[in-house]
């Protein structure tokens, strides 16, 4: 038995849109930031037994169905690379031809709302893959556990690796080359805070899978974001991400989330993921943001109305819990209930 933890990752150069549907490979590179694994994560155990009959999966409890071609893309990958395991105090032996044999059980916990935009998947499918690595004595680097967790949700191979990661789109057929690097560790720019607010957290009407389908096959600005802005705007993000420049890593991140909302509504039929308090929480941080006369936040919303907000420190992280409760009062006075995560950083 094996447990592991990988905490979901927000994208500030979003994928959207694959030019392989099969192999989930991206028409354009993107970049995030993990998350600390306290707060938004998924924790997955794998066990293995010849006592069980089948291949089964729980998600928060209930059981689902893995038959889906992402997951079985992900166990069969990970299967084909396993090597022998050996624990002589328990008198444990399985020898690699065993692996192929032998079904897992898997239960998987997410500390968030599950597909309401704030990339469970990611989280999921990226721990999936790490944690029945490490059952099955996986001795890949990173990269390549990455192409394989690509395989089981487009974003998941970001979730890899702490820090600021790069996922490069690649260039062959068979998306061997289409891997997570990691830009920055974990360590890097501690200056920065993020704030996530959960405008909602029902289920997404429109999957990305779907919603991206529809979007190559219909938009044209989605051509024209893939081959003419994003590869700039990643030089320019990966730049500013190594000097630590918050006025360009915050112009790049809004103008990146809101070039992919305008792709969705340039798709037929057109994908609404925002909605009016989206809306309402964007124009908060433009005004502030243009009183300043330098950015103090940015924001960028995935496929849901949810909003990240990255705050350059944590004064500036302060002020905007105080924005936003001033203009989103909550309901009753106990924060506590609104409030997850570093509570102190709204002092008293
Ligand atoms: O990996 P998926 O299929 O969940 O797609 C994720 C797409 C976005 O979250 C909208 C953008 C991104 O790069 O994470």
């Amino acid at each position: 038995m094996a447990t592991g933890r990988t905490p979901t990752n927000i994208a500030v150069i979003k994928y959207w849109g694959k030019r392989d549907e099969a192999l989930i490979l991206p028409v354009n590179d993107s970049i995030s930031v993990t998350l600390d694994p306290d707060h938004l994560s998924a924790t997955t155990t794998v066990a293995v037994s010849p006592s069980f009959p089948s291949d089964r999966m729980w998600l928060n409890g209930k059981e689902i169905s893995l038959s889906g071609g992402r997951f079985q893309s992900c166990l069969r990958e990970i299967r084909r690379r396993a090597r022998e395991f050996e624990d002589e105090k328990k008198g444990i032996k399985i020898k690699k031809e065993d692996w192929e044999k032998l079904h897992v059980h898997i239960a998987s916990y997410n500390n968030f709302p599950t597909a309401a935009g704030l990339a469970s998947s990611a989280a999921g499918l990226a721990c999936l893959v790490f944690t029945l690595g490490k059952l099955m004595n996986v001795k890949e680097d990173y990269g390549e556990l990455s192409s394989i967790a690509r395989q089981g949700s487009g974003s998941a191979c970001r979730s890899i690796y702490g820090g600021f990661v790069k996922w490069c789109m690649g260039k062959k057929d068979d998306g061997s080359d289409s891997i997570a690097v990691q830009l920055a560790d974990e360590t890097h720019w501690n200056d920065l805070v993020i704030i996530i607010a959960v405008v909602s957290s029902k289920q997404k009407e429109t999957s990305s899978t779907s919603g991206m389908r529809d979007s190559v096959e219909t938009s044209p600005l989605l051509q024209y974001r893939a081959q003419t802005v994003v590869p700039s705007r990643v030089l320019k993000m990966e730049e500013a991400i190594k000097n630590q420049d918050f006025e360009s890593f915050a112009k790049l991140t809004c103008a990146d989330s809101n070039q992919f909302h305008a792709v969705c509504l340039d798709t037929t039929p057109p994908i609404f993921y925002m909605n009016d308090t989206s809306h309402r929480i964007i124009s908060l941080v433009e005004k502030w943001n243009h009183s300043e006369g330098t950015p103090q936040v940015a924001y960028t919303f995935d496929a849901g109305p949810n909003a990240v907000l990255i705050a350059r420190n944590r004064k500036t992280a302060a002020l905007l819990l105080q924005k936003l409760l001033y203009c989103f009062p909550p309901q009753d006075r106990d924060l506590s209930s609104y409030l997850v995560g570093d509570k102190s950083i709204l002092g008293d």
